[in-house]
């Protein structure tokens, strides 16, 4: 029997993660029940994957756009495998989320502020256009919209007396009925979380637990991703029981600054938007565009298709990046519309105005997660997952440019409005005042930081080769038997020791990994994201099939 303790920190709702999702899913709490709610987060409120985002929101704003044509166009990249009520669940209900973004102090860049001297399109939304889009819809702050959303939320959040903000706490489990090893139905109590100030772990008990923890880039060797996306909220899921999904979907952005010292700068699809086009030098030493030999849409095709084309231009020709053109435009509109963009391209030797952008493909962006309901809802007991650590059914094998941030905003507010009206039940089944306390081995100092850096560099190096764009099954095996070792390493030899945040994103990183293999492993073809050279076509029998992976259950564990 395990020794329990009182819960010191008692809260209505948890939500872990304070990116969009996670801050738009508290405000949406505060306002819909009520209730008190902790938000939990490893770093500064603001450290997280959303201040990065450049491209924008997508979402059905001008009287020329359709709902059916956003649908349309997200069916499509998704390769087939998008769950398509989903997609139009999260579309219509895109233009409320907008106004109440717009409502708590949002600003997106308007037509006449990029110079448009049409007096009749004053304070029109500019709409920008990414890749598989085939309409402008694109919603943005400049080229630093994710920044613009997170500094509304943040303000919004610290103003709202409900909602008490955790920095520096890392997650490490959930509290679940089933990890507990307790019998009947699976129920999410709260969760264990390491104060790394502090230096101890912290019992968070809440009727209702959030995660929106984002994605998981740091598993890939080259990633548009801050340090911090290792992929906790899935990790965290799965090992309290919930069903993941679609892992093998992994996207990579095509276009990466590539730059001996510029680590990670996203070169935005919004470039391409604007006519940017992808070159390649040939034999005559000339740039020359190539993706007309991979799609129609060329340098605007799905992601997926572009990543790969890229792929397989630098393996045929031996270079080590390809080119995006912007010299159709002056430097005047490439400042105003990009001037994030133009300035760090600048600082890094390259005038977009006059030169070529070198750039390559990095991972960006997980479309498979948690699996939920358009509620966020998990199927296990007051366990919700929202944004990019959640799998919805909107992605499908492909995420359409600019449609997360979108469901970022939407699903929460449903989450809320989900909770609100299952109140009384999740009350009435609100955590026991004792909680089992957190068992770790001793605090011994362990000397084992060299192994973590070991490993944790080793899975992302063999993730990038044998995980990567193009895949094949014995590149999988191979990746599979590294994962199995890594991960008996951590549990054999040092869970037990001396808790770290180093520690607890390497456990989460690996188990990550091991499901983003083992779910390319069990899809026998190729579709969006997931090229496999073994099965080099997509097998109509697998449309709308996802790839689902859960631990089996039984009390005696
Ligand atoms: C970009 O600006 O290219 C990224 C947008 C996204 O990932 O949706």
């Amino acid at each position: 029997m395990k020794e329990t303790r009182e819960c010191e920190l008692c809260f209505d709702h948890l939500v872990i993660g304070s990116g969009l999702s996670g801050l738009s899913s508290a405000l949406a709490l505060a306002e819909k029940t009520g209730g008190s709610i902790a938000v939990v987060t490893k770093g500064a409120i603001d450290d997280c994957n959303t201040k990065l985002a450049q491209g924008g929101i997508a979402c059905v704003i001008d009287s020329s756009d359709t709902f059916e044509e956003h649908l349309a166009d997200t069916l499509e990249a998704g390769a087939d495998l998008c769950n398509p009520e989903a997609v139009m669940g999260i579309v219509k209900k895109g233009p409320e989320r907008i106004q109440w973004l717009i409502d708590l102090g949002t600003h997106f860049t308007t037509r006449d502020e990029l110079g448009d001297p049409d007096r009749e399109h004053r304070g029109e939304f500019d709409l920008g256009r990414e890749g598989g889009h085939h309409k402008r819809r694109i919603l943005h702050a400049g080229d630093i919209t994710g920044a613009e959303v997170e500094r509304s939320l943040v303000a919004a959040c610290r103003s709202n007396p409900k909602i008490h903000v955790f920095e520096n706490h890392v997650a490490i489990d959930l509290i679940s009925t089933w990890r507990l090893g307790w019998m009947g139905e699976n129920r999410c109590l709260g969760a264990y979380v390491f104060d790394t100030e502090g230096n101890r772990v912290k019992t968070f008990a809440a009727s209702t637990t959030t995660i929106a923890t984002g994605g998981c880039g740091k598993v890939y060797l080259y990633t548009s991703n801050p340090d911090g996306a290792c992929g906790a909220g899935v990790a965290l899921g799965y090992r309290a029981y919930a069903a993941i999904a679609n892992m093998e979907f992994y996207q990579f952005h095509p276009t990466i600054l590539y730059h001996p010292k510029v680590k990670s700068f996203l070169i935005s699809e919004a470039l391409r938007g604007e006519g940017g086009v992808l070159k390649i030098l040939n034999a005559r030493g000339e740039l020359e565009p190539f993706m007309d030999r991979y799609h129609p849409m060329k340098s605007l095709a799905p992601r997926d298709v572009v990543a790969r084309a890229i792929d397989n231009e630098l393996k045929r020709t031996g270079q080590s990046n390809v080119w995006l053109d912007m010299r159709h435009h002056p430097a005047e509109f490439l400042k105003k519309r990009f001037p994030n963009i133009y300035a760090k391209c600048l600082e890094a030797g390259v005038d977009m105005a006059k030169d070529p952008i070198p750039v390559v493909p990095a991972a960006h962006f997980s479309c498979g997660g948690v699996k939920t309901d358009l509620n966020g809802y998990t199927g296990i007991k007051g366990l919700y997952a929202v944004g990019e650590t959640a799998c919805t059914g909107l992605h499908g094998a492909n995420r359409l440019a600019s449609n997360s941030l979108l469901e970022a905003l939407v699903v929460p507010a449903n989450m809320a409005d989900h909770i609100a009206e299952n109140l009384e039940e999740l009350k009435a089944e609100r955590p026991p005042a004792r909680l089992p306390v957190w068992t770790s081995g001793d605090a011994t100092s362990s000397d084992e930081q060299v192994v973590l850096s070991h490993n944790w560099e080793e899975i992302r190096r063999f993730m990038w080769d044998y995980v990567g764009i193009c895949r094949t099954d014995k590149r999988l095996e191979r990746a599979k038997t590294r994962i199995r070792t890594i991960l008996m390493e951590i549990q054999k030899y040092y869970w037990d020791f001396h808790l770290t945040k180093d520690l607890i994103e390497l456990r989460n990183m690996a188990t990550v990994a091991e499901l983003i293999i083992n779910s390319a492993i069990s899809r026998k073809e190729s579709r969006g994201l997931h090229y496999n050279a073994d099965y080099p076509e997509r097998n109509p029998a697998l449309d709308g099939v996802d790839t689902i992976i859960q631990k089996p259950y039984s009390p005696q564990q």
